[in-house]
């Protein structure tokens, strides 16, 4: 069984990622999406928030697991008896860090593969800094993530400007 493991922040999720998640599952047998806990952004959205946006935007995509990970991603692969990183790429500008850490990971971890998917190009633009972005000026998200999580985001804005 080829198991997958989409790492990222998630916070939210958006139709980019969407994207990379249901194009991989076409490809994999099993796609984990693995929310990393303890980074050093500080995030809108608590882990368990971003576990149950990404359960409700993934809920018609079968072999998708939701799941998080402290520490190192490599530990994660490993419990998981995964071997598969997959990355979504947008630009250029992602590449560098993108592939630093994929060259850690092949060094922490020789066994471990990463691949590098490109974006759809209509959200090359996008992410989620972008959508907390338009979100708390009020602008219109929709199209930039899933539909039944809108009311989502823009509520949790409200109360986190209370
Ligand atoms: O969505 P993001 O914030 O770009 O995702 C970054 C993520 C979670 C993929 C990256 O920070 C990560 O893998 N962190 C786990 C720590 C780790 O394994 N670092 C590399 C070796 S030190």
């Amino acid at each position: 069984m080829k198991i997958a493991v989409l790492p990222g922040s998630f916070d939210p999720v958006t139709l980019g990622h969407l994207d990379i998640i249901r194009r991989s599952s076409a490809i994999f047998d099993r796609v984990c999406v693995a929310i990393l806990e303890n980074s050093s952004k500080s995030p809108l959205f608590s882990v368990e928030e971003r576990k149950e946006l990404l359960t409700r935007v993934t809920a018609d995509i079968p072999n998708v697991e939701i799941d998080s990970f402290s520490g190192m991603l490599v530990d994660f692969l490993k419990m998981k008896d995964a071997h598969v990183i997959v990355k979504g790429l947008r630009a250029v500008s992602d590449f560098e860090y993108e592939f630093q850490m994929a060259l850690i990971n092949k060094k922490l971890s020789p066994s471990v593969e990463t691949f590098f998917m490109t974006t759809n190009s209509a959200y090359s633009y996008l992410s989620s800094s972008i959508v907390k972005e338009v979100a708390s000026l009020g602008g219109d998200i929709t199209g930039l993530v899933s539909e039944n999580i809108i009311s989502d985001i823009y509520e949790k804005i409200k109360n986190k400007n209370k």
